[in-house]
């Protein structure tokens, strides 16, 4: 054991090393990581006044390119989440991405990477509020592998705690702030002996897992939450809907879903840039149809992977080359 938790600390050590010296943007400057500092009254650390974007770039063998999905739909909604916060960011939706591939080439990733750009209000200083604040723009760039397991499909619980309604704080709009209410229903689930959880809305409907929109199939039908339940505008969303109907030529329909609906679905799947397509095999200790991944969450998965590595022309739109 002692041995064990001796390797886990210097893996540990290594990857920060290795941390310290990624390049990274701020403020117009590209930097190391370790030069890269912040004060400790920051106001987004204290309020939570930041917005934020997670994008996924996927390396291919056979083409020795690495892939970034969506990078400009990415950026266009961190343009909408900014103006949710009063926040500004100096440079252009064009210039976003193409410092952000600057970015990755800089740091010479040949393998599965993760984006994250971040706006955030910087003053140093005590006192809630949005204006009369000095906003800073950050983008940070990782190796990254799966976030959660998404080949034997993954058990669920439905939160006791509820999503931010609109009215409160609006999900529409990546907000770090708003990312409590993921981390206390995340924790929630792990400590109960779940993989994730599944928030429901103040009314009581189905709305969105800690980091991922919810799809479910029922006699050969897709639902999901309409973008007015409180979710995130996911873009693994869109794709999902654009793959189920164009591909799969499965019907999607976006309406409100009543939690029990979750108990007598054939399938269920969680998609996100990050989660990918985690196919749902339980919830609140009910199987999933056979409480096997499902046919139709199979097809999209494999799909799904085929144009994030670049294997899918008809798709190619959805990727962006660094090198
Ligand atoms: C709360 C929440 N919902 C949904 C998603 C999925 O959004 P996207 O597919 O754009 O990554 C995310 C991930 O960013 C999220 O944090």
């Amino acid at each position: 054991m002692a041995i064990k938790a001796e390797g886990v600390t210097r893996a540990a050590e290594a990857r920060k090393k290795e941390q310290a010296q990624y390049w990274v943007y701020l403020d117009g400057e590209f930097k190391r990581y370790a030069d890269a500092r912040l004060g400790l009254m920051t106001h987004a650390l204290h309020y939570g006044t930041g917005v934020f974007e997670g994008i996924r770039g996927y390396w291919s063998p056979e083409h020795e390119q690495l892939f970034v999905l969506k990078l400009r739909e990415h950026f266009a909604r961190l343009q909408r989440s900014v103006k949710v916060l009063k926040l500004k960011i100096p440079i252009s939706l064009d210039e976003l991405c193409k410092t952000s591939i600057e970015l990755v080439r800089k740091n010479n990733f040949r393998q599965d990477i993760y984006l994250r750009p971040l706006a955030f209000k910087s003053s140093e200083e005590i006192g809630v509020r949005l204006h009369n604040l000095r906003d800073s723009f950050a983008i940070y760039v990782t190796p990254f592998g799966n976030y959660v397991d998404i080949e034997r499909g993954i058990r669920c619980m439905v939160s006791s705690w509820r999503r931010v309604d609109d009215n409160a704080a609006p999900a529409r709009a990546k907000i770090t702030g708003i990312y409590v209410n993921s981390a206390l229903a995340k924790t929630e689930a792990m400590e109960n002996g779940f993989d994730e959880a599944i928030m429901l809305t103040h009314e009581g409907h189905v709305c969105e897992g800690s980091a991922e929109n919810i799809f479910l199939l029922r006699d050969g039908k897709a639902y999901t939450p309409p973008t007015s339940d409180n979710i995130l505008e996911g873009l693994t969303r869109l794709g999902m809907i654009e793959l189920l109907r164009n591909e799969l030529k499965v019907e999607v329909i976006e309406r409100s879903i009543d939690r029990s609906e979750l108990y007598v679905a054939d399938e269920i799947f969680l998609c996100g840039t990050g989660a990918q397509i985690s196919p749902v095999v339980d919830v609140d200790h009910r199987p999933v149809g056979d409480g096997q991944v499902g046919p139709v969450v199979n097809r999209l998965q494999k799909l799904y992977f085929d144009i994030v590595r670049g294997r899918n022309d008809k798709y190619r739109h959805w990727l962006t080359p660094v090198y």
